[in-house]
């Protein structure tokens, strides 16, 4: 004999989308567990035969919607809102629950959580955004560069003809030197808005460290800089392109050794995590998880007003920045599906924290066990 009652209980615990029911008197009949998950809300029975407004919270936005489950003649149907406490962005969709005589005995919400869909079409847009504005710069630097390599030979042949005259030739110095670094901002949004293409290999992220290191310790402003460098060895590997991330993390260490040019000191650590468990039971995380380096200094910190606009392309607070070096940061992350955010260090200074993904094949196979921890300071 079928238990068709079990059955009906099963079908709504095991649905993905979060469920809560409650009968015509504004008590809970149903809360399953993907509502719970979502929700953030420890499950109990005790809910049942509460009111809703009891369990949600009377100011929470889903008793708002609830409430209009008897009133309003037209119920939501796919609407969206955004949590508050949690910031999450959830469609929903109301309905009555009538028998077949049309008498109402309850209502149902159901629910989603929407929050990875926004990400990604945000990023879409971002991308859309991005590359119409590399249409555009990409022409123009195309354009630039011509008459500036023009500048900068006629100027060097002034220099020459002008042998006898010291002030003209300081000044004719002045305008090629001009020149190259307007060259160079062109040759920075060439490399920006071009097209990313990556050539992806199994990278080792202490490598990449390593190798970004290198470029940074030859900087003239990082001689007065400590950089300690905690690198672990035995983090999986990545599928990855080993020259974006070095680009990256040279950006990054760049910027921190630009913040404390007068002395200071850099932390880079690097670690892994597992994929957060947030992800819909039955449903496999995109990735196995993600290896983490953070970059800290303890320079003057970002105030909090511009740290929205600091990977915008052209945003410098430098004299002679181009303002690229983030916003190719961002665009090398988001290539390899990566995350990026930037915080204030405790005490005082930046922290970037970039999370990259490991695929799930790499994660049993990279990870030696055997490799050594290596900890180390340098002092560049
Ligand atoms: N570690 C940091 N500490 C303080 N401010 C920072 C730090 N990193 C970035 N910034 C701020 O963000 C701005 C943008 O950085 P970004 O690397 O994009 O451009 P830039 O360094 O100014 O120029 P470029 O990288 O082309 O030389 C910087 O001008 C600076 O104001
Ligand atoms: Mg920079």
């Amino acid at each position: 004999m079928v238990d068709r009652e079990a059955f009906y209980r099963n079908v709504v615990h095991s649905l993905r989308n979060g469920v809560i029911a409650i009968w015509r008197d504004g008590s809970i009949a149903v809360v399953n567990d993907a509502a719970y998950r979502i929700l953030g809300v420890a499950a109990s029975a005790s809910h049942l035969g509460r009111p809703f407004h009891e369990v949600l919270g009377r100011d929470h936005d889903l008793t708002d919607v609830l409430s209009l489950a008897f009133t309003d003649t037209a119920l939501p149907n796919r609407a969206e809102l955004r949590l508050r406490s949690s910031g999450k962005a959830v469609g929903y969709t109301l309905c009555r629950i009538a028998d077949r005589d049309g008498t109402v005995s309850g209502a149902a919400l159901l629910f989603k959580d929407l929050t990875r869909v926004e990400q990604l079409e945000e990023r879409e847009r971002l991308r859309d955004r991005l590359a119409a504005l590399g249409e555009m710069a990409a022409a123009i630097a195309h354009e630039v560069k011509n008459p500036l390599a023009g500048i900068q030979v006629m100027a060097g042949v002034l220099k020459r003809q002008l042998p006898e005259s010291p002030d003209t030739h300081d000044l004719l110095t002045d305008i090629i030197n001009e020149a190259k670094t307007a060259n160079q901002i062109v040759v920075h949004v060439l490399e920006f808005v071009r097209p990313m293409s990556l050539q992806v290999e199994a990278v080792s992220i202490a490598t990449v460290i390593d190798t970004a290191m290198a470029t940074v310790r030859s900087l003239p402003s990082a001689r007065r800089t400590t950089i300690a460098v905690d690198r672990d060895a035995s983090l999986p590997r990545l599928e990855a392109d080993p020259l974006q991330l070095r680009q990256l993390f040279t950006n990054l260490l760049t910027n921190a050794v630009e913040a404390i040019s007068d002395g200071g000191h850099i932390w880079v650590t690097s670690g892994y995590a597992a994929a957060d468990e947030s992800t819909e039971p039955g449903e496999q995380p995109d990735y196995a998880g993600y290896v983490t380096v953070e970059v800290t200094d303890d320079g003057p910190g970002i105030p909090a007003e511009v740290t929205e606009q600091i990977f915008s392309p052209f945003f410098t607070t430098k004299p002679r920045g181009s303002g690229l070096g983030l916003a190719i940061v961002r665009k090398i992350v988001n290539a390899h599906d990566g995350r990026i955010d930037v915080g204030p260090r405790t005490g005082g200074g930046t922290r970037f924290r970039v999370r990259l993904p490991v695929p799930h094949s790499t994660n049993a196979s990279g990870r030696s066990p055997t490799a050594p921890r290596t900890a180390g300071r340098t002092h560049v």
